[in-house]
């Protein structure tokens, strides 16, 4: 038996598609274009694709998209003074600080200085908070995306056996409340988690996201199980360029699985298709209307 690919690029895109409907729906019926801000702070290579990818398919989708490039070395204060005028710009709806920030700046301090209802990346502590007490909020993109891509397998995850490997605030955290919001039974393992291997071959679902590549293999999956791979990691290829690896042994997982996302072309595409769909429903509650149909 070969597992199903779950192909997050085609879902992506379908999700921008509808995203990009409602934009023009709130342009038209109401003269409201959802306005996105990212800020980048330094050069690090991979920040400065994720930041570009943000900013074509925000313009792609008809919303506002505004970049802000600082220098590694700006300070604190300035940082700060960007996103408290970021709060106050009507045209922004949306702020994202890309991650991680250089060292020098306090991450905690500089996300909590985002206004809540403008926080499309759901880190700020109201946000986190809210979502940990099952109230309405808005949660972190990867994990939405996750959660889309397992419902494209099961209609409900109700009673299933979840096993989220990670408990970062970017991701694993996040996951869990979700899942739980989903009726799912919500295992997390860390890197002190013991038997790995044995907690993973009893879920239904597993969700990996520890930045290791290739570190769940084949046989710790249950025969069946729904595979979401959140790693990305880029190795040395053998013909001398680099290739991307997630955090599961892809080949080996594929014979056992019953469906599992690829790296790249898995949960990857989702993150920004969810940001575009956070930006949209934070333009819509800021405006006082009904949250929008995606
Ligand atoms: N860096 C990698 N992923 C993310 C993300 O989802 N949000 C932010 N702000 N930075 C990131």
């Amino acid at each position: 038996m070969t597992a199903r690919i779950i192909d997050g690029k085609l879902i992506a895109a379908e999700l921008r598609a509808r995203v990009a409907d409602e934009v023009a729906r709130v342009q038209r019926e109401h003269d409201l274009t959802p306005g996105l801000a990212v800020v980048l702070v330094g050069n690090d290579p991979a920040s400065e694709v994720y930041v570009r990818s943000k900013h074509k398919q925000t313009q792609a989708a008809g919303m506002a998209s505004f970049e802000h490039v600082l220098p590694a070395d700006v300070t604190q204060e300035k940082l700060i003074g960007l996103i408290g005028r970021l709060n106050r710009d009507p045209a922004v709806h949306g702020i994202l600080v890309q991650l991680p920030l250089p060292k020098g700046l306090d991450t905690e301090a500089v996300i909590a200085a985002i206004d809540p209802a403008k926080d499309v990346d759901g880190l700020h502590p109201n946000n986190a908070g809210r979502l940990a007490g099952g109230l309405p909020a808005l949660s972190p993109c990867t994990p939405l995306g996750c959660i889309i891509l397992t419902k494209s397998i099961h209609e409900s995850l109700e009673g299933m056996d979840a096993l989220v490997i990670g408990r970062s605030n970017l991701v694993g955290r996040p996951l869990v409340q979700l899942l739980l919001n989903e009726n799912a039974t919500v295992t997390i393992a860390h890197s002190r988690s013991r038997d790995l291997p044995d907690l993973c071959r009893r879920a239904d679902l597993v969700y990996a996201a520890v930045g290791k590549p290739e570190m769940v293999r084949g046989d710790w999956i249950k025969p069946g199980a729904t595979v979401i791979d959140v790693g990305i990691t880029r190795l040395p290829s053998d013909d001398g360029k680099t290739r991307l690896v997630g955090d599961v042994a892809f080949t080996e997982a594929l014979a056992i699985a019953g469906a599992i996302t690829p790296v790249p072309g898995g949960v990857g595409q989702m993150t920004v298709a969810c940001l575009l769909v956070n930006t949209l429903r934070a333009a819509c509650a800021i405006r006082g209307l009904p949250p929008p149909a995606v």
